[in-house]
């Protein structure tokens, strides 16, 4: 196992929904299983005034009430209050820094995560560095960013040149926290660790690929937010451009941060850009309506707080795109997201290419299915082949069947959640399931031309879809000679009944 150093985690927007939901409950548990590194200490900055013993009776708040250990982990949690757009309070972080490094013993290591709004993504750096807070001797300073990184080509180049002023490339941990998944990672393991997959796994073989991100949840409170991005800036650029990746790439030459960056960076490169006059019709954009979800009435998008009530933000995407490389010639991806659906689900589907002759093909009750295999990213966390099996008695009548591995049977593992792995990755200095600045702006340069089509080409319709469905039903047409699978909850339930 790799070594922890000592070190100091700065947080800045400690009082922010992130930091409550997703940082503290992935720090705990990586102190529960021994898993931080010792000596070490975080410190929560935010505006408000806190003393350190308010800032942790806050965070507990967050934490299991019955857990004997959470006093032990409160100790670790100091708060400094900072106005973090004012220069001149920045000498006093660095003041605090300082007195928690001698106090503690957490040498000159420090990770500052930004779980802050966008717009101080350029802010909070330039600080850092007029304090002298981007430097070390001899440790290291490393910085966390969320998504969104920019809204758009421009704004993302322009971000990342920001950054480079302040920070080393090697010091920018860029969280997509869909790599942090374990499934997601599994994606890797499956294509390369296993003798099977590798040698079909290109255009002889597979007909087509298919990525779906469903959720049943709306834009809850987020509808501000949302209305600006809309699910091509929230999920697509980012987290499904992230499956396409890994799901597309060479194997790397070696299980390392460049090694594997690299290759993704590779598949972007080699994405076929998209015309003006593609978008139309190769992507298809939806906006939930409002309807009746197991007979609750729910209101459309236009409704909900925060969005404006003449939106036309899609909250439903569905795209075809091809890979123009050797391995992915001819191809078709097919990639979709969308909030409203009937059910919460992320997978991959590799469908492959049906056998050169359909030898078994005579009967009409019985089809001889294509082979494929179902990478289930959440939730029902495993693995799924589908084949096509003789239905016992006379004749030969091909019927399919699932072939399934589900995660819960390893039932001696759990599951971590995606910003355990990521935050004890940048403890550790791995910055395998971070993303680099290139291939950020790769992924801006392919979805682009989407986002000036809808721009300058307002007839591009939005359509309507009752919220509780899988989205327009024009979005069946994308898919040529097939169809989009239908997930249920659970894996293996398909074709009959399905539990959404
Ligand atoms: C976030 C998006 O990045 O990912 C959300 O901003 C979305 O809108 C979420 O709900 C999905 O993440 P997960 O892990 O629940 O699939």
């Amino acid at each position: 196992m790799q070594t922890t150093q000592p070190q100091l985690l700065v947080i800045f927007g400690a009082s922010g929904d992130l930091t409550k939901r997703k940082l503290i409950p992935a720090l705990f548990e990586l102190f529960r299983r021994q898993l931080l590194p010792a000596p070490f200490a975080v410190l929560g900055v935010s505006r408000t005034a806190l003393s350190d013993a308010a800032f942790r009776e806050k965070t507990a708040e967050f934490l299991p009430a019955d857990e004997p250990s959470v006093r032990s982990f409160l100790d670790m949690l100091f708060y400094q209050a900072l106005s973090t757009e004012a220069p001149d309070e920045y000498p006093v972080l660095r003041e605090r820094i300082a007195q928690l490094a001698a106090r503690h013993g957490t040498g000159d290591n420090i990770i500052f995560y930004l779980s802050t709004p966008p717009k101080l993504y350029a802010v909070i750096p330039a600080h850092l560095a007029s304090a002298g807070l981007n430097r070390s001797n001899g440790g290291f300073r490393r910085l966390i960013i969320e998504k969104p990184f920019g809204t758009d080509l421009q704004s993302a180049r322009q971000l990342n040149r920001t950054l480079l002023n302040w920070f080393d490339e090697d010091q920018l941990y860029r969280i997509d926290h869909y790599l942090g998944k374990e499934t997601v990672q599994n994606v890797l393991v499956t294509r390369f660790a296993n003798g099977i997959f590798e040698p079909v796994w290109n255009h002889n073989f597979i007909h087509h690929v298919e990525i779906t991100s469903a959720e049943s949840l709306g834009v809850e409170e987020r509808g501000g937010y949302y209305d600006s991005a809309g699910a091509m800036r929230d999920m697509v650029q980012n987290h499904l451009m992230q499956l396409v990746g890994l799901v597309a790439m060479e194997p790397p030459v070696v299980i390392e941060a460049d090694a594997i960056r690299n290759e993704s960076l590779k598949v972007f490169q080699s994405l076929r850009p998209l015309q003006p006059t593609d978008v139309p019709v190769s992507v298809i954009r939806g906006q939930y309506m409002a309807s009746r979800i197991k007979g609750q009435q729910v209101c459309g998008y236009r409704q909900e707080a925060g969005v404006n009530p003449a939106s036309r933000t899609e909250t439903f995407f569905a795209m075809k795109f091809f890979i123009d490389n050797w391995r992915w010639s001819g191809v078709p991806f097919y990639i979709r997201t969308g909030k409203k659906l009937p059910t919460r689900v992320t997978e991959v589907v590799i469908h492959f290419r049906r056998t050169p002759h359909l030898l078994f093909a005579h009967s009409s009750q019985y089809q001889q299915p294509d082979n494929q295999l179902i990478i289930r990213i959440q939730p029902d966390e495993g693995i799924l082949l589908k084949l096509g099996m003789k239905v016992p008695g006379a004749g030969f009548n091909v019927q399919p069947v699932n072939l399934n591995f589900h995660y819960a049977d390893m039932s001696h593992e759990r599951l971590p959640a995606a910003y355990e792995r990521l935050l004890l990755d940048c403890m550790q200095g791995d910055a395998t399931l971070y993303l680099r600045g290139d291939a950020v702006e790769k992924a801006w340069e392919f979805v682009q031309p989407v986002l000036d089509a809808w721009q300058d080409n307002p007839d591009i319709p939005v359509y309507g879809y009752p919220a509780g469905t899988w989205g327009p039903e024009v979005a069946d047409r994308l898919v040529t000679d097939g169809h989009w699978r239908y997930p249920c909850k659970n894996l293996s339930d398909d074709g009959n009944y399905c539990e959404l």
